[in-house]
């Protein structure tokens, strides 16, 4: 767990029933704080300007200054970075917290090096915002603040600064030093970030931001296994293939000038299992770090793909990629984010061991664009609605926790007559029936046959067509409008996932 330096002594909290001293302590505060807005901007030097040109010198003060601009979603990893960076042998570093009033957005470090078109910024205690740096773990990230180092390389200064509700960017400032020697530090930074990224080996959920950016958050493995997944032998057999087997053998494959890049699509309708086989295989990829992409995050597949490669091995799934098959909306010159999506995932060096796992229930609509652009998915595997046998590996699955009293012609009856339905719906399926049981005992003593045929009776009744279509059955997508099912269908069916719960545990 890492934190950070504080340069500035804590104030205490105020209290309501004020004494002679809390009030003395109130009248100097709000002295302040009157001298503060009051203070002429260019005047007398501002306290924070002060610091820098001090630290810098005439020399340093000449210099200038150098940025760099980060995703948002790497604040906590830039912190891991200054972090260690800090601590290095022959390296002193004081942290300053800097406060802009309420509504100022931002604040370059050109700024404080020239005192000019100057917010009131005064010195603080730094402020940070506690960020996850692991699934139970958070660190403390700074906000904004200023560092003054001294080490062999002379004496300068860094400006951190992570978004605030008015800017929302993150951003490192050299001041001081010649513009290589500040490259130096920047590319060490960026070394340090790599080495000590906090989403590398993790499983992680990237979701889309109201500015346009992602977020992402990490998530517990999926404890799906392999007697979970109900899927043909041969199937499941040959995505596993592909998405492990060649990680098993990595070394050799390389060794025998072989690629490690990898893609998998897996097709078919709603609710047969693609997004459950995903679980699995992310269940078993422990040492990978995997990033997970759905609907709008699907925009961002761009730099997800770049971090894939920094934190490689590495598996990005992007989930239901027909959502963005043909919208143009949020890619850059318009064109549709699945072409960008292909070539973001064309981009990775062929000996990156990185496997894209592709998902969607529209192989229609994804085939010529996977045509045009040749050589990004090499595997691509149909999953397809449950066969007989298949159904009944599926109810002796859900019903397993359930005190089921059903004889073997029960059963042969209830697998014959959901021909055609989805897992998704034979789960639903035992639910009912359970309810249909509690319902007649008051509690919970056996499920029969009855209580089977009466739950299928009531989800194949013609009136239930919506619960159906719900459960995934009855649908075919190739019948849905081509382009991209938006804005009604494409709702409709990122209302289906939300219903079955996503990735979470
Ligand atoms: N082949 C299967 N084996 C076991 N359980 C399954 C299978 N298919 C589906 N299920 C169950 O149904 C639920 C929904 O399936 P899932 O979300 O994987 O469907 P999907 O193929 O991804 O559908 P969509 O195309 O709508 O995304 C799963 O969480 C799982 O409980
Ligand atoms: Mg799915």
């Amino acid at each position: 767990m890492g934190g950070v330096a504080t340069g500035a002594s804590e104030t205490g909290p105020g209290t309501s029933a004020a004494g002679p001293a809390e009030q003395r302590e109130f009248a100097a505060g709000l002295r302040a704080l009157l001298e503060w807005l009051q203070a002429p901007v260019g005047g007398t030097r501002n306290e924070v300007v002060a610091l820098v040109q001090d630290t810098l010198g005439p020399a340093g003060l000449e210099r200038s200054v150098v940025a760099r601009q980060l995703p948002l979603f790497e604040q906590v990893n830039l912190q891991a970075a200054l972090d260690a960076w800090t601590r290095a042998d022959g390296r002193g570093v004081e942290v300053r917290g800097v406060v802009l009033p309420p509504h100022f957005g931002g604040l370059d470090l050109q700024q404080l090096v020239t005192g000019e078109a100057l917010p009131p910024v005064r010195l603080s205690a730094p402020s940070v915002v506690d960020l996850p740096d692991g699934p139970g773990s958070t660190r403390a990230c700074l906000k904004l603040a200023l560092l003054v180092v001294t080490d062999a390389t002379g004496r300068y200064v860094l400006l951190v600064q992570g978004p605030n509700e008015h800017e929302p960017r993150l951003t490192v400032e050299v001041a001081g030093l010649p513009v290589a020697q500040a490259q130096a530090v920047l590319a060490e930074l960026d070394r340090l970030r790599r080495e000590l990224n906090v989403y590398r080996g993790r499983l992680v959920e990237v979701t889309p931001t109201p500015m346009g950016g992602v977020e992402l958050t990490f998530l517990e493995p999926p404890g799906t296994v392999r007697e979970d997944v109900v899927l043909p032998e041969p199937v499941l057999d040959r995505i596993e293939r592909h998405a492990l087997g060649v990680a098993e053998h990595r070394d050799a494959l390389a060794a025998a000038g072989q690629h490690l890049k990898r893609g998998l699509l897996l097709y078919g309708p709603p609710g047969t299992g693609k997004t459950h086989t995903v679980r699995y295989l992310l269940g078993r990829m422990s040492g990978y770090t995997r990033l997970l992409l759905t609907g709008r995050s699907l925009g961002a597949v761009g730099s997800m793909a770049e971090l894939a490669r920094d934190l490689q091995p590495a598996v990005v799934v992007l989930e239901d990629v027909d959502l963005v098959a043909a919208d143009r909306s949020f890619g850059p010159g318009g064109s549709p984010v699945l072409f960008d999506l292909l070539d973001a995932m064309d981009g990775a060096a062929p000996d990156a061991d990185l496997l894209f796992v592709l998902t969607t229930n529209r192989a229609d609509l994804l085939e010529p664009a996977l045509a045009a652009r040749p050589g990004r998915v090499d595997v691509a595997v149909e999953v397809d609605l449950p066969d007989a046998a298949a159904r009944r590996r599926l109810l002796d699955l859900y019903g397993s926790g359930v005190p089921l009293r059903v004889t073997e012609a029960d059963l042969t009856a209830a697998v014959e007559r959901s021909d055609g339905v989805t897992a998704s719906f034979l789960r639903e399926l035992l639910r009912r029936a359970v309810l249909e049981a509690l319902q007649e005992q008051g509690r919970l003593t056996a499920v029969t046959g009855r209580h089977l045929a009466r739950a299928l009776d009531d989800l194949l009744d013609s009136t239930q067509q919506v619960t159906r279509t719900l459960l995934g059955v009855g649908v075919d997508p190739a019948t849905l409008p081509a382009g991209v099912p938006e804005p009604v269908p494409g709702v409709a069916w990122t209302s289906v996932r939300r219903f079955r719960g996503g990735y979470r545990p």
